[in-house]
C-alpha cells in the first residue's frame, strides 16, 4: 500500500519521480504528490486522483531540482484529497516526508505536539511524524539524522519513509519498519522505492532495508545504521528484473497480460525443480527442512485473499498426495485467535507480495511458538522470505494488476510440487502415480495455452452477462477454492456481487437465490464428483438458473444441460485447479472491461496490503 520513490544525484529528479510513481501506482492510487528541493527552495505538488493528474498539474510548473521524493497513496487516515496527499511538510517548513504504513500512536503524539504549539493542516498520521521530527530537531538543536532516529524511537507502528530536511539540502534519509524499502545504488546517485520496479530502469544494484534501518544518502555515499545508531554494512544485491516484465507489452491491461503469461510463469516456477529425465522434484529452498516436513504431523497454511485460496487447493493436494493433515487459515484470523501451535508444526505462509501485514504478523506468532515456518512468495527480497526459516519462490515475475492471476497458479504449482515430492518421500505415491503426476504437471503450460485460444468464446459469454447483479460459483474438492477464487476475481474488478460455494452446499441455502436472472458458474470437469455435479446443474436448471459450465473437452452430457459450456483440456484431478481457474479469470476480466471498470486498479484496493 502506498508507493514511495526518492532520488538524489545529478539528474533532474522530476522525470525520475513521476515515472517511478507510474510504475508504483498499483500500490495505491487515490492521490499522489512530489516534492523537489532545488538548493534551498522546496517545491511541493500534490493532487487527488491518479499520477497522471499530478503530472498534468506539476509538469506545467517549475520542477527543477536534483533531489526529491514522490508518493502514491492508499488512504488510511483522512479521505483522499489534495491536503491529505503526501508529501507532508512540518509546520515550520524544515522537514518534508512521505510515508507508507501507519503510526499507531499518532493521536497521543499529536496531542503532545498540539500542547507545544503545533498546528496541523491534514488528517494524516504522517504530518504528526513530520512535526515530531521537526520539534526534536529545533528543540534539541540536533542534526536531521539524529532528529529522525529519536522521533522514530517514539513511534509505534509501521513505516517506510523518505525524508528531506531543508537545512541539509544534500541528503535524503530513508527509514524502514514493517513497510518495504529498497535503495537503488547508481554512480554518484541513489534511488529509494517501495519495491524495485521503479529502480530497475536506472540500476540493477539494490540494497533491501531491514526493519529499524536508517539510510542517510548523499551524492558522495551512503551511511547505513540502525535507529539506535549502530553502524551497518550495506549488502548490495543484483536485482533480476527485466524492464519488459513491468510493461504491458501490447496488452490493454496488466491483468490480461498476466493471464496470458501463465504458461510461461508456471513453467518458470517448476523449471529447474521438476526433471522429466530424472523423474524427480527438487525444491532446493526446502532442503534444510525436508526431514521435518516429511515427518510432519500437521501443516498449517496461512495467507489472505487469493493466496488463502491457493492454500485451500494446497490442503487438498497435500492431504490427498502425502496424507499429512493440513489446516488452512486466514492469516488475519490466525494471528488474533490464540491458535494452538506445536513446536513440530509446519506453517506455510503464502503471499504474492511477501509484504502482507496480517501474514507477516501470523508468521511472527508461529515463530514465537517454536514452529517451523516456510514461505511461498513471489517477490524476491520481500519481508516474508526474510522472516521465514525456508521457502520456495514462485518465479511468476512481477504481478502488477491488483487482481492476482499468475501468482495464484504459480502458488498452486509450488504446492503441487511439494505435495508430489512429499507423497513420494513418504511412500504414499507409487512409482506410476508419482511419474504420471510429474508428466502431467509438465503438460500444464501447453494446456493453458490451449485454453487461452478460446478467449473469444469467453468474451461472447461475458457480453451476455455483463449486466448481471449477482453470480454464484460452484465447485467440489480442489475446485471449490477455484470457485471462491472465481467469485473474488469477479467482485474485486467488476463490483458485481459474487459468491463461491461447494456445489453440494447449494441446497443448504444459496439455492433460494436462484432464478432466471442468476448466472451460476459451475466447474464441472470429469473427475470423481462428476455425477454429483451433473445433479447440481440439474438442480439449478430446475429453478430456471443460467448455467455457465466449465467442462472437460468433449463433454456431451453437460452440453445438453447448460446454457454455455467452456471447455478445458483433461488433466489429473489433483491438477485440475490450474486449468479451471483460467476461464474464470478471463470471464472476470472481460466483464469488468465491458462495464468500463479499471481492471488494473479497482476502487478501494491496492496491490500489497501492508496495513492491518
Ligand atoms: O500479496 P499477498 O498474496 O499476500 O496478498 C493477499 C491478498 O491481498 C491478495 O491475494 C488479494 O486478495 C488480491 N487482490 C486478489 O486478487
Amino acid at each position: 500500500m502506498c508507493g514511495i520513490v526518492g532520488y538524489i544525484g545529478d539528474k533532474q529528479a522530476y522525470p525520475i519521480l513521476i515515472n517511478g510513481l507510474k510504475r508504483l501506482e498499483y500500490r495505491g492510487y487515490d492521490s499522489a504528490g512530489i516534492s523537489i528541493l532545488n538548493k534551498t527552495t522546496l517545491k511541493v505538488f500534490k493532487k487527488k486522483g491518479k499520477v497522471s493528474d499530478l503530472d498534468d498539474y506539476a509538469s506545467k510548473q517549475d520542477t527543477k531540482g536534483t533531489i526529491g521524493i514522490g508518493h502514491t497513496r492508499w488512504a488510511t487516515h483522512g479521505e483522499p484529497n489534495d491536503i491529505n496527499a503526501h508529501p507532508h511538510i512540518s509546520m515550520n517548513g524544515h522537514f518534508i516526508l512521505i510515508h507508507n504504513g501507519i503510526i499507531e500512536n499518532y493521536s497521543r503524539l499529536k496531542e503532545k505536539l498540539t500542547d507545544r504549539g503545533y498546528k496541523f493542516v491534514s488528517e494524516t498520521d504522517t504530518e504528526v511524524l513530520a512535526n515530531l521530527i521537526e520539534y526534536i530537531y529545533l528543540k534539541g538543536k540536533v542534526t536531521a539524522e539524529i532528529a529522525v532516529r529519536l522521533a522514530l524511537s517514539k513511534v509505534v507502528g509501521a513505516y517506510g519513509l523518505a525524508i528531506i530536511c531543508k537545512g541539509e539540502p544534500d541528503k535524503l534519509i530513508a527509514a524502514r519498519k514493517g513497510s518495504p524499502l529498497v535503495i537503488g545504488v547508481g554512480e554518484g546517485e541513489y534511488y529509494i522505492a517501495s519495491d524495485a520496479t521503479p529502480i530497475v530502469e536506472h540500476t540493477k544494484s539494490v540494497i533491501y532495508l531491514n526493519d529499524d534501518d536508517v539510510a542517510i544518502l548523499s551524492r558522495d555515499g551512503l551511511n547505513l545504521k540502525t535507529i539506535k545508531n549502530d553502524s551497518l554494512t550495506p549488502k548490495i544485491q543484483k536485482v533480476d528484473l527485466d524492464i519488459g516484465e513491468i510493461e504491458k507489452n501490447g496488452f490493454d491491461h496488466f491483468m490480461m497480460k498476466e493471464i496470458f503469461e501463465q504458461p510461461r510463469s508456471i513453467f518458470d516456477t517448476f523449471r529447474g525443480r521438476v526433471s522429466l529425465e530424472k523423474m524427480e522434484i527438487h525444491l532446493g529452498g526446502l532442503y534444510s527442512v525436508l526431514p521435518k516436513l516429511v515427518e510432519a504431523k500437521r501443516i498449517i497454511i496461512i495467507g489472505c485473499g487469493t493466496s488463502w485460496h491457493a492454500g485451500l487447493v494446497g490442503e487438498y493436494l497435500i492431504e490427498e498426495l502425502a496424507r499429512i493433515p493440513v489446516e488452512v487459515e486466514y492469516a488475519s484470523e490466525f494471528r488474533y485467535r490464540n491458535p494452538i501451535i506445536y513446536p513440530d508444526d509446519i506453517i506455510i505462509a503464502i503471499s504474492q507480495s511477501g509484504e502482507t501485514a496480517d501474514t507477516l504478523a501470523a508468521i511472527k506468532l508461529a515463530k514465537q511458538a517454536g514452529a517451523t515456518v516456510l514461505g511461498i512468495c513471489n517477490v524476491v527480497g520481500s519481508s516474508i522470505p526474510r522472516e521465514t526459516h525456508a521457502g520456495v519462490y514462485t518465479h511468476a515475475g512481477p504481478e502488477i494488476g491488483v487482481a492476482s492471476t499468475k501468482a495464484f497458479t504459480a502458488q498452486v504449482t509450488v504446492l503441487a510440487m511439494m505435495a508430489i515430492a512429499l507423497g513420494h518421500e513418504r511412500k504414499v505415491l507409487d512409482k506410476k502415480d508419482y511419474e504420471e503426476l510429474i508428466q502431467e504437471l509438465y503438460a500444464i503450460p501447453d494446456k493453458i495455452e490451449k485454453i487461452l485460444k478460446s478467449n473469444n468464446s469467453f468474451l461472447k459469454v461475458s457480453k451476455k452477462y455483463k449486466d448481471a447483479t449477482n453470480f454464484l460459483y460452484l465447485g467440489r474438492g480442489s475446485l471449490f477454492p477455484v470457485a471462491l477464487e472465481g467469485a473474488l476475481k469477479l467482485k474485486e474488478i467488476s463490483y458485481i456481487h459474487a459468491e463461491g460455494y461447494p456445489a453440494a452446499e447449494m441446497k443448504h441455502g444459496p439455492i433460494a437465490l436462484i432464478d432466471e436472472k442468476m448466472p451460476v458458474v459451475v466447474i464441472a470437469t470429469k473427475d470423481k464428483s462428476y455425477e454429483k455435479i451433473v445433479s447440481n446443474i440439474q438442480e439449478v436448471k430446475a429453478r430456471k438458473g443460467i448455467v455457465i459450465a466449465i467442462v472437460s473437452e468433449g463433454d456431451t452430457i453437460i452440453k445438453k444441460l447448460a446454457d454455455h459450456v467452456l471447455e478445458i483440456p483433461e488433466t489429473r484431478d489433483e491438477l485440475a485447479a490450474l486449468l479451471a481457474v483460467i476461464p474464470l479469470q478471463i470471464l472476470s476480466y472481460h466483464i469488468a472491461v465491458l462495464r468500463n471498470c479499471n481492471v488494473d486498479q479497482p476502487r478501494n484496493l491496492a496491490k500489497s496490503v501492508t496495513v492491518e
